[in-house]
């Protein structure tokens, strides 16, 4: 666990071995130290070869409604854990459901990898009448995955989450926290690159989250899956991204990023998640602010 002070606030101009502020594109991108340094963000083999996703001049309107998302860019690494943060509305599900597939914009493009994506939703969406362990292997049979392998395949996913001992229970015996848990190892079951998380613990306690965050750390970590996390609360952006994308209001738009240099060790009480997600949170009310006037 990393011992920063929280007066080493991560701003980027506190950080000339970090990087001074950068630009990507028309928007800054702030890159944190020296409360984060140590560590560079995750070597990518990756860094070298294509994004895993792409979002090239993204706009999305319903129908004859507002624009909801105006000229959205933004380049995911493979392996990179990017949490998408803004305010409720201002777009992130549809900008999610465009990555997805699930729906189209209305101009510019999106890339994804050809394995696609797994997609995870704030409620964990289970057949109630399947245990845990049959609606993973449900997943794994929509995969092809040969009937005798499922079973202990089913089995070691429910393992990686935490929940082996809970294989035989059915939705309505398990707790949010247990669901959730069942519901991302389905998400890994379909084993696709890319896992999309909308909002997936925002009805969970505090103590569930901040436990199904280590676990999802736990899963990024070993499976190097690219992970597109949306979320309205700074603090869990702070606390799991190792890049925080700040999306402003109508209409939707990436106003700023983070990139964290080092995620090791990060918890929810950390002073460096503190102070970062001050910092974000001064640019959030800007934004707010700003719609209001
Ligand atoms: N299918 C849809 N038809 C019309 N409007 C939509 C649809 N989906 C989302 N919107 C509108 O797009 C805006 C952004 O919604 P959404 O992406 O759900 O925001 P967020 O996930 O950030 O809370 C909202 O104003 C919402 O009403
Ligand atoms: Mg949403």
């Amino acid at each position: 666990m990393s011992t920063a002070p929280a007066s080493a606030s991560g701003s980027a101009s506190a950080a000339p071995e970090a990087g001074a502020p950068a630009r990507q594109g028309d928007k800054p991108v702030n890159l944190l130290g020296p409360s984060f340094d140590g560590v560079a963000p995750v070597p990518p083999a990756a860094a070298a070869s294509a994004p895993a996703v792409r979002i090239d001049g993204v706009s999305k309107r319903f129908g004859n409604g507002p624009v909801v998302l105006d000229d959205v860019s933004l380049d995911i690494a493979p392996g990179e854990f990017v949490c998408l943060l803004g305010a409720s509305g201002c777009g992130k599900s549809t900008l999610l459901n465009l990555i997805a597939g699930l729906d189209k914009p209305t101009a510019g493009a999106i890339e994804t990898p050809a394995g696609g994506s797994a997609v995870m939703f704030q409620e964990s969406a289970l057949m109630p009448w399947l245990t845990a362990r049959r609606n993973v292997e449900l997943a794994l049979r929509l995969r092809g995955v040969p009937r005798s392998e499922r079973g202990e395949k089913a089995l070691s996913l429910l393992d990686a989450v935490n929940l082996a001992d809970a294989a035989d229970k059915r939705p309505h015996e398990l707790s949010g926290g247990m669901r959730q848990r069942v519901a991302l190892a389905r998400a890994l079951a379909q084993d696709r690159p890319v896992l999309l998380m909308d909002e997936p613990f925002a009805a969970l306690d505090a103590i569930t989250r901040d436990l199904l965050h280590e676990e999802l750390e736990r899963v990024w970590r070993a499976t190097g899956r690219t992970i597109v996390f949306v979320t309205h609360n700074v603090r869990e952006a702070a606390r799991l991204g190792q890049r925080v994308v700040l999306m402003g209001s109508r209409p939707g738009r990436i106003v700023q990023e983070w990139r964290i240099a080092k995620t090791t060790g990060r918890r929810i009480e950390s002073p460096e998640v503190a102070a970062l997600s001050v910092e974000i949170t001064d640019q959030l009310r800007k934004e707010i602010r700003r719609n209001a006037a």
